[in-house]
């Protein structure tokens, strides 16, 4: 394999990959529902819940839509410090519920004040906090997020998107009272795209019952029905399911505390790395994401030529995303890759640096 050190999506281990050419069955078989229970029951230890997981047939932004269609009835508070937690934002509002916004400059982490300051003017039905902001390497402080608003707000539902960290960081939704938790397949969980992992409390589960229009796809009323059948709605990606039950025993046999410590190794190698070199890291210290790291270019720094050279190596990072392209460039350092490929990587790029006089 040859590592991609990109946010996703992640190179696959191949064993992972083959469980994908497994033969169709038919959906609503005894033999499917047992994978698709089993593969549900086991997600449940990556989220630290003893709640549900939805297995949706949809990328990470299905999961955003989810949160806001069955949880808000009308009011919305997103914060926002970088493209994906902006995505959020423009997801609620397109759906029609009324939105506000918390935000940081891109780079910095949304602060459980900033979040107490706009709860102490108004209540919302949801509150939005994306955990690792992709495209700043900014890790959001969720815990103490969350704290806040159940303490000035505590009809509020706390939402969360962790695509890009949960598998790769430790996020415990029951200990932090997250209401709904999800991720994307093809980040931390080294997959391929294509599902999106949902984990919902209770207490959401209840107030998705009082909501009107949930919509028919995103509905997790509908979709509970079929879940406690083991079921699904509609037709589940089958190929992708029998990928996710084969990985989700890679992962647990790697160990969670063993595969949260190795993201971090990595990310601390690499920050390390950066700084010595004098580079500036766009996160603050005490706020740098624990899956992926990104670094202001140094001047004249092209990330594309960079990838010219690495190519043959089989090698490849990540540019800076939406409006940080062409400024920073990110290492990410998720799902398979380990702290040897890591190496690999920074030594190919110490190469590189002298052929441009860098
Ligand atoms: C933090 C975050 N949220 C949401 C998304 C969107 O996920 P998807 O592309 O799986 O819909 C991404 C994608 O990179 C992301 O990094």
């Amino acid at each position: 394999m040859s590592p991609m050190f990109v946010p996703g999506p992640v190179d696959v281990d191949p064993s992972v990959l083959a469980a994908q050419a497994q033969p169709m069955m038919p959906h609503r078989s005894k033999e499917f529902e047992a994978i698709f229970q089993r593969a549900g029951e086991k997600s449940k230890q990556l989220f630290d819940t003893q709640y549900r997981v939805f297995i949706l047939t949809a990328s990470g932004t299905g999961s955003q839509e989810a949160a806001v269609r069955n949880l808000a009835a009308e009011t919305v508070l997103c914060c926002v410090n970088g493209s994906f937690s902006q995505r959020w934002h423009e997801v609620a509002t397109t759906n029609g519920k009324q939105t506000d916004k918390v935000e940081a400059p891109w780079g910095e982490a949304v602060l459980p004040e900033m979040v107490a300051e706009a709860l102490k003017k108004e209540k919302y039905d949801i509150i939005t906090i994306v955990h690792n902001e992709t495209s700043t390497g900014v890790q959001n402080p969720v815990k103490e997020i969350a704290k806040v608003v159940h303490h000035l707000s505590p009809e509020t539902m706390v939402c969360v998107d962790a695509v890009s960290s949960l598998g790769g960081a430790k996020i415990e939704m029951d200990a932090w009272g997250i209401d709904l938790l999800f991720t994307s397949s093809q980040k931390c969980l080294a997959l391929p795209p294509g599902l999106s992992l949902c984990a919902v409390s209770d207490r959401a589960m209840q107030r998705a019952e009082t909501v009107q229009n949930r919509g028919w796809y995103f509905d997790l009323v509908r979709m509970e029905k079929h879940r406690t059948k083991d079921s699904t709605p509609a037709t589940p990606a089958m190929s992708l399911i029998y990928a996710l039950d084969l990985q989700l025993d890679r992962i647990l046999e790697e160990g969670l505390e063993n595969r949260f410590a190795r993201h971090s190794a990595m990310a601390r190698r690499s920050q390390e790395w950066a700084v010595k070199k004098g580079w500036k890291l766009l996160a603050p210290q005490g706020y740098r994401s624990q899956t992926l790291t990104v670094v202001e270019n140094p001047p004249t720094f092209d990330v594309s030529l960079l990838n010219k050279f690495m190519a043959p190596k089989g090698i490849r990072l990540a540019n800076g995303y939406g409006q940080l392209k062409g400024k920073t460039f990110r290492i990410a350092h998720m799902g398979e890759i380990q702290l040897s490929d890591l190496e690999n990587l920074l030594t190919a790029f110490d190469e590189y640096l002298p052929t441009k006089g860098l």
